[in-house]
């Protein structure tokens, strides 16, 4: 049974509303066997002007790219998307929490070939709390880095968010847990640190922050994308580069980015504490970040959409 927390009033299917119960796929769709989805997750925040979606226009179009890697033929715009999101937190009476597009690959043919099953997209949403745990954004976290690798570039296409990427992450997740810490940190098959099993990495190091660069082994994530933008901001250097494992026992202040995870810091690596424990960059750049999703601070870049309490004539 699923847990009850996950449970709301409806969900969207294809520019329909469904009754949450009748929400269901059949056994044989493509999706079920071989992993053939792509996704999203983003989160909306109760703010001064109402409730917002934190970059919800990044995520769609993440979205859309993540299915067109996968040549899955996306049936609808962002503006409908985005009129479907605000619509369903409307109808579920939801203020807060996290919106998950899915777009599937349905029941049609069962070869590996998967264009001849039905693509399917949906809209769901719960609310959510704090993904690492209800003290992470305080105290932080202990991480392990996990045995298993992120794929290869050329492998698995890692700048997709599709569903059969995260069984590398599942195993990664599995591990951490199993030995006792929140998280587990991969490095690619060049041994060099990758990324979370849903979270990208950031680390401080003499006044300076380090992410890995992109090179075909993580998300591009969006969390990543504003604290780039935040520390210039702020004024702290940043800057993406080569993370060899080692440095994640020297930095002085690590921490996850990511919409479930938010700014999470990072209390120790393989048991090993991570500087002084929770830092003041990493402090200064989560109360930015909690600021800007919040609303206590200007958007200036456009990134939060206020969700209208009425909706537009005519949509879905
Ligand atoms: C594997 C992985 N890396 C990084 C991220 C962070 O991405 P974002 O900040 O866009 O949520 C996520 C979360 O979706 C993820 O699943």
């Amino acid at each position: 049974m699923i847990d009850s927390s996950f449970r709301t009033a409806w969900i969207w299917k294809d520019g329909a509303f469904i009754p949450w119960e009748d929400a269901n796929i059949h056994v044989m769709s493509h999706v079920v066997h071989y992993g053939s989805s792509v996704f999203e997750g983003i989160r909306c925040y109760e703010t001064p002007e109402g409730p917002a979606f934190f970059r919800l226009r990044d995520h769609l179009r993440r979205l859309r790219e993540s299915a067109h890697i996968y040549q899955m033929p996306l049936e609808h715009g962002a503006d409908d998307l985005a009129e479907a999101s605000f619509e369903l937190f409307r109808r579920n009476g939801m203020r807060e929490g996290y919106l998950r597009p899915l777009v599937i690959r349905g029941a049609g043919a069962l070869g590996l070939n998967p264009t001849a099953s039905p693509v399917e997209t949906w809209l769901m949403a719960w609310p959510w709390g704090r993904y690492l745990g209800s003290s992470a954004l305080e105290e932080g976290v202990d991480a392990c880095v996990s045995t298993w690798f992120r794929p290869a570039p050329n492998t698995f296409p890692s700048l997709a968010k599709a569903g059969g990427n995260y069984l590398n992450s599942q195993l990664m997740k599995m591990e951490a847990v199993r030995n006792g810490y929140a998280e587990g940190i991969a490095v690619g098959p060049g041994g060099l640190v990758s990324e979370g099993s849903g979270q990208n990495v950031f680390l401080v190091k003499g006044g300076e922050v380090l992410t890995p660069a992109l090179d075909g082994t993580m998300l591009d994530g969006i969390t990543r994308n504003t604290v780039i933008a935040l520390c210039g901001d702020l004024g702290v250097p940043i800057r993406e580069t080569r993370v060899p494992r080692e440095m994640l026992y020297t930095a002085d202040e690590i921490f996850f980015t990511g919409t479930a995870a938010e700014l999470t810091p990072v209390r120790s690596v393989d048991r090993i504490p991570v500087g002084e424990g929770v830092g003041p960059i990493t402090r200064a750049l989560q109360t930015a970040y909690m600021d800007l999703v919040r609303g206590r601070s200007p958007d200036v870049r456009g990134w939060r959409d206020v969700i209208p309490q009425k909706a537009k004539v005519g949509a879905a």
